[in-house]
């Protein structure tokens, strides 16, 4: 990917189905931490490093490709497609379309609950995986976008 230099880096941060939900779904897997309070930590990350950063949450798949499909102007995605890790080949088939860099994160441990959990359509073209660091999956997996993309630029 070429990065033109004089351009601020952009990030965009996706957010699957049921995270609109965080506080109070299943709070002894996923806490007591809103998708609000994530999204402005992520966003003092991104500010500390002069990283301009978009947030986007949708309960829908094709929303989601939309949204990928139009970050033209994005240098890369963090996103925790939530439950569609486990079934979407058509959002990681989206990433792969625009051949922008992304991190998988999840909130919980997805390797250390049910089976169907273990699947998942993004980690092998993903250029790192974050999971089961609760909110800090997140704050870790910016982070390590970050580096890449600095490092690409
Ligand atoms: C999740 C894990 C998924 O299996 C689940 O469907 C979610 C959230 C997580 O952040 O731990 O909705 O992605």
């Amino acid at each position: 990917m070429s990065v033109n230099k004089t351009s601020k880096l952009k990030i965009t941060v996706i957010h699957g189905p049921n995270l609109n939900l965080l506080g109070k779904r299943e709070t002894k897997i996923y806490g007591h931490v809103t998708l609000d309070e994530i999204n402005k930590k992520l966003h003092e990350i991104a500010l500390s490093e002069n990283i301009e950063i978009s947030f986007f949450q949708s309960n829908h798949e094709g929303a989601i490709i939309d949204c990928i499909q139009d970050s033209l102007e994005s240098h890369g995605f963090l996103i925790n497609p939530a439950a569609f890790t486990h079934t979407s080949i058509a959002i990681r088939d989206a990433l792969l379309a625009v051949n922008k860099p992304f991190v998988e994160v999840h909130l919980s441990d997805i390797n250390n609950r049910e089976d169907f959990r273990k699947i998942s359509y993004f980690s092998d073209v993903a250029i790192s995986v974050v999971s089961g660091l609760g909110e800090n999956s997140y704050y870790k997996g910016l982070k390590t976008l970050i580096d890449h993309i600095k490092n690409e630029a």
